[in-house]
């Protein structure tokens, strides 16, 4: 997984007045840039419905790499150098005549003299633009290469399908055009530094890997804590839920990579298909036990940081008597033979206390705990923490003797700080994606079985699925419903 200079190519963004392409991927393309990691033969062609030049594109675009790059804009001949790779179409997504004006772009020879042909199209639109945006791409043999010899590839965005149907569905359109390998399914979690480090941390430490299993470990917590609101997306946020927006994808993904087993080798295909393996060991409930596992939660108004904050129903775009979860609890069990017995909780929120992403190791403790004879209930049990983000780092927790002539046990830790190790600001998970996409690495990308698994198993908990009861209220700025502590402590 290590950097490489990127090919010649045209990147197309379908989407490109969208928020994605303004906060993250043309700050994270100038980032690139700025590491000297792209291809001066570069073209990034901007595609949406609005009709502008590619000057009021590119000043658009200049505003978001100013407030959202991390190498910000100190060098204006490598900036303005940068600008003048981007141009921009407008096109009514649904409209064939578009896509001839695209295939005529891409392929003059001015642009195939520069790109070899190349071309990555990356679909940043609402997902509901996907099928036909992949079908026109089809239509107009934008799905070959056009050079002999030039590759084409298409990245898309979350989320793949709504359910199980959907996924399929789009599944099937997709690779109706485009082949598997040409596919590009971004999940920016695995962007992180922090959850491509869980292998690395898994797999080069002994000391940690040999205690990797159900011998040592009682329970795994993956827990993302958000103290964001809606943000104006209260209308997407209605139609998807924290289920769909966060667990099926973002937590899964963190799932996969911290259960499954160690692949024959590190590259693309063995690592997904353990990841994979993970999804299919996942415990089937009956419908009953799918009510039991599952503790759905909504915000209402409250202080998050200091600041007074609305309730879910009251944001924009959001039902007054909306139904819709914006907090889950799930608990789930990886049955084979490295974690059956270990429930794994999946726990995400928004407008909580504060923003944090870890994973959490409970160690079980000895059989026989000698020290609880000794009145030292307040002995708590070990931990390993992987925080995500942010404060990115690993502790491990531990008891120690408290310094006294009677015995006493306090909890102590052991800190690693990415911060204090490494300085400088972390590479967005966008830069490490894109880079990536280019070169043809796709292992931090979810394949088509994969998308489909988590699906499958995520769709009966889904409130279309069985009637469930109303999400519990919690106030904004707290740690979630009240009843999250006995979820956590059932078993
Ligand atoms: C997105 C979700 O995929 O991830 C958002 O749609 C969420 O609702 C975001 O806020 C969280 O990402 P991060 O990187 O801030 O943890």
């Amino acid at each position: 997984m290590e950097a490489k200079g990127t090919p010649p190519l045209s990147l197309v963004i379908f989407g490109a007045s969208g928020d994605l392409t303004r906060r993250k991927l043309i700050p994270a393309l100038y980032d690139l840039w700025m590491d000297g990691l792209l291809n001066p033969g570069i073209e990034i062609l901007g595609v949406a419905r609005r009709l502008k030049s590619h000057q009021a594109f590119r000043e658009e675009v200049s505003e978001g790499i100013r407030a959202h790059s991390r190498s910000g804009v100190r060098d204006d001949d490598r900036f303005q150098a940068f600008l003048s790779q981007i141009f921009y179409q407008a096109t009514d997504f649904e409209d064939p005549s578009g896509y001839d004006t695209l295939r005529s772009f891409l392929a003059s020879s001015e642009r195939i003299g520069k790109t070899r042909g190349n071309v990555l199209f990356y679909l940043a639109t609402p997902p509901s633009y996907f099928i036909p945006i992949i079908r026109q791409l089809g239509a107009h043999d934008l799905n070959v290469g056009l050079e002999p010899g030039a590759f084409v590839r298409i990245v898309i965005e979350k989320p793949f399908g709504r359910d199980l149907k959907s996924a399929i569905e789009l599944n099937r359109e997709l690779l109706g055009v485009f082949r598997e390998e040409q596919v590009y399914r971004i999940d920016h979690y695995l962007g992180k530094e922090t959850v491509q480090n869980i292998l690395v941390f898994r797999l080069a430490n002994p000391v940690f890997g040999s205690l990797w299993s159900n011998v040592h470990v009682s329970r795994v917590e993956i827990k993302v804590m958000e103290s964001l609101g809606m943000e104006g997306r209260g209308g997407y946020f209605e139609e998807a839920g924290i289920i769909r927006d966060m667990i099926q994808s973002h937590l899964f993904q963190v799932l996969s990579l911290t259960a499954m087993e160690p692949p024959v080798a590190f590259e693309a295909k063995a690592i997904r298909d353990e990841k994979v393996k993970v999804l299919r060991s996942l415990k089937p409930y009956s419908r009953e036990e799918l009510a039991l596992n599952i503790l759905r939660g909504q915000y209402g108004p409250g202080m998050v940081e200091g600041t007074p904050v609305v309730g879910y129903r009251e944001e924009d775009k959001v039902a007054p008597d909306s139904q819709v979860e914006t907090f889950a609890a799930m608990r789930v069990e990886v049955q084979n033979w490295r974690w059956a017995g270990v429930p794994f909780y999946l726990i995400a929120g928004k407008r909580l206390s504060r923003k944090s992403t870890e994973i959490t190791l409970f160690f079980k403790e000895f059989p026989f705990a000698i020290f609880r004879l000794s009145q030292c209930e307040d002995h708590v049990p070990n931990t390993l923490t992987i925080r995500i983000q942010p404060n990115e780092g690993i502790s491990l927790r531990f008891g120690l003797k408290r310094p006294s002539s009677v015995l006493n046990i306090d909890p102590a830790e052991m800190d690693f700080s990415y911060q204090k190790s490494y300085q400088g600001n972390p590479v967005d998970a966008y830069e490490r994606l894109l880079r990536d996409a280019m070169v043809g690495d796709s292992t931090l990308f979810a394949r088509d079985d994969e998308v489909e698994k988590s699906w499958g198993y995520i769709t009966p908990f889904l409130s279309d699925s069985f009637p469930v009861p109303e999400p519990l209220p919690y106030k904004a700025g707290s740690d979630g419903p009240e009843g999250l502590t006995d979820f956590l402590n059932y078993s």
